[in-house]
């Protein structure tokens, strides 16, 4: 059954920023399918259909974006949220691991990506946001792979935005702060842990679960979305809260090696 109302598609709804976000689009007027990997174990939200999908899985995203079209007629609105963390060095995970997180916070956006844009080429408009971080801008220690594939969302997006805007679609980024959600709980743990990291990796651990705990609410994150799907002059970036905003300002004015400085001084580490 074709619909009039515009369509969004959240990856990643079952919980968090996703939750928040497929529950703001749809108090916005959107029609809006939410993922999760097992929907069975999601609880009803009203006015959101979920759908089955691992963003890991090409046969996966592609069977899902095929179920919307032919549910709903058209996607308008793709959010790419679906993710997780990690923490540890880097010496510290296999490579192997560093793939798995890749192959949900970067290939798995480039997968959903993929499968939606000849509609959205077809239909002469969308939107494509991608949800990144504060990570996806400044880096962080202990967190090496998860701000690694934050940063190769930025540089993808920004590129791939120039490529279709002519086609009536933009690819916008989404950078929250610390935001208090499941995601501290489904942290990857490295697998190859080493000694001599120990002390420093379980201070860094700290800073996430206090900053996680402290963070903002995911609604904050959900509207700063909202904006990005509706906007009618979009922007390439939009922060998600205080910190975001804070950071992505001093990011830009604050000389490299005082950055540095700070950097350092944040984690405790020795200068
Ligand atoms: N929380 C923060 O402090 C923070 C800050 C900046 C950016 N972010 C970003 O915000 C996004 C959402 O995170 P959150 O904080 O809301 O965490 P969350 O509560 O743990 O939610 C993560 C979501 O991703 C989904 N997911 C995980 N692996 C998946 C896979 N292979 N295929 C499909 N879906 C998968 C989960 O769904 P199922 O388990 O149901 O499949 C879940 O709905 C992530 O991209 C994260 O990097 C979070």
């Amino acid at each position: 059954m074709a619909t009039r109302r515009a369509v969004a598609v959240v990856t990643g709804a079952s919980s968090g920023i996703g939750r928040a976000t497929a529950l703001e689009l749809a108090a916005a007027g959107f029609d809006v399918v939410g993922t999760s990997r097992n929907t069975s174990k999601v609880a009803a939200l009203d006015g959101i259909t979920f759908l089955d999908l691992d963003v890991t899985s090409d046969a996966s995203v592609t069977a899902l974006i095929q179920q919307v079209i032919d549910r709903f007629g058209r996607i308008d609105v793709l959010v790419n949220n679906a993710g997780i963390g990690s923490t540890g060095a880097a010496e510290e995970s296999s490579l192997v691991q560093d793939q798995n997180i890749f192959d949900i916070n970067v290939f798995g956006v480039m997968r959903t990506t993929k499968a939606v844009l000849p509609h959205m080429r077809a239909q002469g408009r969308g939107r494509i946001i991608n949800t990144s971080s504060i990570y996806g801008f400044i880096p962080q220690p202990y967190m090496a792979v998860y701000v690694a594939s934050k940063h190769a969302l930025e540089g993808y997006s920004e590129s791939l935005d120039h490529e279709v805007r002519e086609h009536g679609v933009r690819v916008l980024l989404v950078e929250p702060g610390a935001t208090n959600t499941a995601f501290e709980g489904n942290i990857v743990q490295p697998d190859a842990p080493l000694a001599v990291y120990a002390q420093q990796r379980r201070i860094a651990d700290q800073l996430v679960a206090d900053a996680v705990k402290g963070g903002d609410a995911p609604v904050t994150v959900a509207k700063a979305i909202l904006a990005a799907a509706t906007d009618s002059t979009p922007k390439l970036r939009y922060t998600a809260g205080p910190l975001a905003g804070r950071l992505s300002l001093l990011r830009r004015i604050v000389p490299a090696r005082a950055f540095d400085r700070q950097i350092r001084k944040f984690n405790k580490l020795a200068s």
